[in-house]
């Protein structure tokens, strides 16, 4: 893919020597919104959820996707997906409150929680919210808390760990026996026998082996894993699963020499595999369900920051911008690679190396290290790609800079969805003691 295919496929464009994103001009929105300002394309959005609900349903057709909501909770996105027929997949108490506010059902939701508290499992419980237990010592607080609450146990799922992880960095790798998450294969059938033996009556499984997997092949060994315990499980205990659940981890090209995830090798070795599974335990029923986050929100969105500072110590060249780790934290905490463009279209200059270095006072504010851009200027502006997924969500007001406001882009329209925080806002929790007044 050409890099004109390969921004294009992002819905970013350079029109009349400007970067539009959705066909909106990237320097007008920078002027009327204020930097730095997170943007949203709604039909990129919508875009992914149907190619991916495609490729499920060419295989098969009784599955669920469900937006890992941690990677975004801005509510338009929730009710952009909800409308599109996504459930969602959540990891606290907060995310299930917040996609009840977006308008989903309890039955759209996955509370794949872990280390829960007492707190956590009553409030799914009394929501009627499936939760996905991450531990066989959770089950007797669960069932208590359903007798305590006079809640029939209905749906239980755990969530496996097939050992075989893979993912971008070592941080979001969530499969192996070092692992805090899930249960390894050793306890699988204690788990759900302990789970009949308190009295729910259907169940689910689930696993999740990590998160930013470009090669559809790191699937493989995990899946194949998962499947072998699951067919073990149901023979064993001869219980049948309303779902199957793959969890998420399908990355998306950062860079520009990525190519977009194969989604028919991941077709293959996961929709596939796991209906011949599934028609091999003589089962009917059970859908498969997906949870990704990034996959489906981070190409929809790019961050707009504007250029204060061009530094030349003698040494190194800095941009110096006024987004930092406060705003995007992928590149400080990971070393994430987000690529970075200029908003206008500025071929004609030379070409020049740059740090493109946030505000925040420490020298790991470093947005993107030596990136080759045609030169810069201060008061230019520039678009960090890919920051739909863990960008606002993983932001902080660090410095006591305030958030961003995020803004949503649809049929040409550009409409404010969140404010930018205030520095009002930065102090409204704190109390004085009477004696500091
Ligand atoms: N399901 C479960 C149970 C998860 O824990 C996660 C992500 C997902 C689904 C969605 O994964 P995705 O499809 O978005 O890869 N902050 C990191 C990513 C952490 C992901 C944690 N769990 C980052 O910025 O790359």
């Amino acid at each position: 893919m050409n890099y004109q295919e390969w921004l294009k496929n992002k819905d970013l464009e350079y029109q009349n020597g400007v970067l539009h994103i959705a066909g909106a001009n990237t320097i007008d929105l920078a002027k009327k919104y204020g930097t730095p300002v997170y943007v949203i394309n709604e039909r990129l959005i919508r875009e992914r959820y149907k190619t991916l609900k495609q490729v499920l349903d060419s295989e098969n057709k009784n599955n669920q996707i469900h937006f890992a909501v941690k990677a975004n909770t801005s509510l338009s996105v929730l009710k952009i997906l909800l409308s599109e027929g996504a459930g969602f997949d959540c990891s606290s108490v907060g995310e299930v409150h917040t996609c009840l506010k977006a308008g989903a059902k309890p039955e759209h939701i996955i509370y794949t929680g872990n280390m829960f508290t007492n707190d956590d499992f009553k409030f799914a419980v009394e929501n009627d919210v499936l939760v996905n237990l991450d531990s066989i010592s959770q089950l007797k607080r669960l069932a208590r808390i359903h007798d305590e609450l006079g809640k029939e146990k209905k749906i239980i799922s755990f969530r496996i760990n097939p050992e075989f992880g893979a993912g971008h960095h070592v941080h979001t790798i969530t499969a192996g026996k070092e692992i805090k998450f899930g249960i390894l294969d050793n306890q699988v059938i204690e788990a759900y026998l302990k789970a009949k033996g308190f009295g729910f009556k259907q169940f689910g499984t689930h696993i999740h082996i990590g998160s930013g997997i470009i090669n559809p092949y790191d699937y493989d060994k995990a899946i194949d894993k998962y499947l072998g315990i699951i067919i073990n499980l149901a023979d064993t205990l001869d219980i049948t699963f309303e779902f199957v659940d793959f969890g998420g981890g399908l990355g998306i090209p950062y860079r520009p020499e990525e190519d977009p995830l194969d989604l028919e090798v991941y077709k293959e070795i996961v929709v596939k595999r796991s209906k011949e599974a599934i028609e091999k335990m003589g089962m009917e029923k059970p859908a498969i369900k997906v949870e990704p986050g990034r996959y489906l929100s981070a190409e929809a969105s790019i961050i707009l920051t504007q250029i204060n500072t061009i530094k030349n110590n003698g040494y190194k060249l800095f941009a110096g911008v006024d987004a930092g780790f406060n705003t995007l934290i992928r590149p400080t905490m990971y070393g994430s690679y987000h690529h970075i463009i200029s908003c206008l279209q500025n071929e004609d200059r030379k070409e020049m190396k740059y740090d493109i270095a946030g505000p925040i006072c420490e020298s790991g504010d470093i947005l993107g290290k030596e990136r080759t851009l045609h030169e810069l200027q201060e008061e230019e502006y520039l678009a960090i790609l890919d920051s739909g997924a863990y960008g606002f969500i993983m932001s902080s007001s660090y410095n006591s800079r305030p958030r961003p406001a995020e803004v949503l882009i649809n049929n040409g329209e550009d409409m404010l969805v969140r404010e930018a925080e205030t520095y009002k806002d930065l102090l409204k929790s704190q109390i004085i003691p009477d004696h500091l007044k």
